[in-house]
């Protein structure tokens, strides 16, 4: 069943009102209702995720696979994380350098706590994390 649409006013200055239609552009929104849709998800996602709530993501890493001790240690971290992980990824990039998308769900400190953990094993040289919500 479809929710119901609660329509409301929304009063702004005239500097952030313009600044809010340029970003509407950019982004490419047919209609300020969907951006500011995005916008509230995105600061609930955020909210969520400091709060500890469950959370889905991607932790994205490249690193240098010559450096066997990196590997042994990027697993060791997937092991001892297997409840939030949900699958991986392993991407050959070229002769040096691999990229893994860890795909994970659980509690925002959990999450944090691995990508933080991947993030500070030596040799790998970029690592980002992706939140959004779990769908509830
Ligand atoms: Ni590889």
């Amino acid at each position: 069943m479809k929710d119901k649409l609660v329509r409301f006013g929304v009063s702004l200055e005239g500097e952030l009102s313009r600044r809010f239609d340029a970003f509407i552009k950019a982004g490419g929104y047919d209609s300020r209702s969907k951006a500011i849709a995005d916008l509230i998800r995105k600061e609930f996602v955020t909210d969520l995720f400091d709060r500890g709530g469950v959370v889905a993501g991607a932790v994205t890493i490249v690193y240098d696979h010559h450096r066997r001790e990196v590997v042994n240690k990027l697993l060791d971290i997937q092991h001892d994380h297997g409840g939030i992980i949900i699958s991986a990824q392993h991407v050959h990039l070229d002769h040096d350098n691999c990229l893994e998308i860890i795909a994970v769900k659980g509690a925002g400190a959990k999450v944090k706590e691995l990508a933080d953990s991947l993030k500070a094993v030596k040799g790998v040289k970029h690592s980002t994390l992706s939140v959004t919500s779990a769908g509830k």
